[in-house]
């Protein structure tokens, strides 16, 4: 562990030496843990928030109560260890969409974490002519991490002159005042995110999508994209949009 940052009493954030060997395409996952009190490892889904070319890893994490894992994880400290099962996989990547000139990243939560990957890399200034991030939790500190990643990516030696204005950042909070409020499903629904960002509404000959919340919420999006024309992609076989679980539990 080389960084732990908290933002809330629900969230933070951690980077950690990247083993040699782990090769990983941006928004996929890997396995992560601390040994169990079984002395087996105690492990879980979670997505790599740094993007492939970092000589570091970062997570971006929950703290559940009385979390299995979380509840210990959200204790450590730099200089700690965790274990890394070194097995990325996942869908939210570039390989599983058709070539589009736009590309829209709709997160809730913790489902910010392959955006942050995602956004960070190269590839997705060179593949996209613009890309539209969402963001939608209940409370405004929820959205601090995220903030903090859009606002690097323009001072970011690498990206900052690939992204220029080309980024659109709409954050909205559910349960919480805020510049703009509202679950994304319904601003898309009603039309008012294409009207707030002065764009025409979801298109499968232009964008392409990757969404990453709990599974109502993607479940919600995804009937939105395909009533838009959009199509579910997979690694094996690309099409316009793709979708990952942020999180396993509490049904739909
Ligand atoms: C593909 C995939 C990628 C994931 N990536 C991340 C990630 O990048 N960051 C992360 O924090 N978690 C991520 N998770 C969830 C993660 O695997 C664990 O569930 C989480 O770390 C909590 O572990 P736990 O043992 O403390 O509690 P668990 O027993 O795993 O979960 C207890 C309950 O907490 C809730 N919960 C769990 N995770 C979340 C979450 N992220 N947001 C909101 N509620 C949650 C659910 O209701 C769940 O039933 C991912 C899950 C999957 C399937
Ligand atoms: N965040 C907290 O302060 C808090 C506190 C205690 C416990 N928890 C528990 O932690 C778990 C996860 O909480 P979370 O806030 O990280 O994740 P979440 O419940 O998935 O909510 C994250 C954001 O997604 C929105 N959302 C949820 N379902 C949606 C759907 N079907 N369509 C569109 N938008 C949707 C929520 O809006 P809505 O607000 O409209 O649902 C919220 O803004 C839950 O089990 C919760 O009970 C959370």
């Amino acid at each position: 562990m080389t960084e732990v940052r908290h933002y809330t009493d629900r969230l933070f954030a951690f980077r950690c030496t990247r083993p040699r060997s782990l090769r990983f395409r941006s928004g996929e996952f890997v396995m992560i843990g601390l040994p169990g009190e079984n002395g087996r490892p105690l492990l879980r889904a979670y997505s790599i928030a740094s993007p492939a070319w970092d000589d570091e890893l970062e997570f971006y994490s929950i703290k559940v109560p009385d979390g299995p894992l979380t509840s210990r994880l959200q204790h450590i400290r730099p200089g700690d260890a965790i274990i890394l099962r070194p097995k990325p996989v996942g869908t939210l990547v570039h390989d599983a969409l058709l070539p589009g000139r736009r590309l829209w990243l709709f997160a809730t939560g913790t489902g910010f974490a392959p955006f942050a990957s995602l956004l960070r890399d190269p590839e997705t200034w060179e593949k996209y002519e613009e890309v539209v991030v969402t963001h939608t939790c209940r409370e405004v500190a929820e959205l601090t991490y995220g903030r903090e990643i859009v606002e690097s990516l323009r001072e970011d030696p690498l990206i900052g002159e690939m992204v220029g204005d080309r980024l659109r950042y709409y954050p909205t909070t559910t349960r919480e005042a805020s510049a703009k409020m509202g679950r994304i499903t319904t601003l898309i629904e009603s039309g008012e995110i294409f009207r707030d960002l002065g764009l025409p509404p979801l298109d499968p000959a232009v964008d392409r999508a990757m969404v990453c919340g709990s599974l109502a919420f993607n479940l919600d999006i995804k009937a939105l994209l395909e009533k838009a024309g959009l199509r579910e992609g997979a690694n094996s076989e690309p099409r316009e949009f793709v979708v990952e679980k942020a999180f396993v539990g509490d049904g739909v």
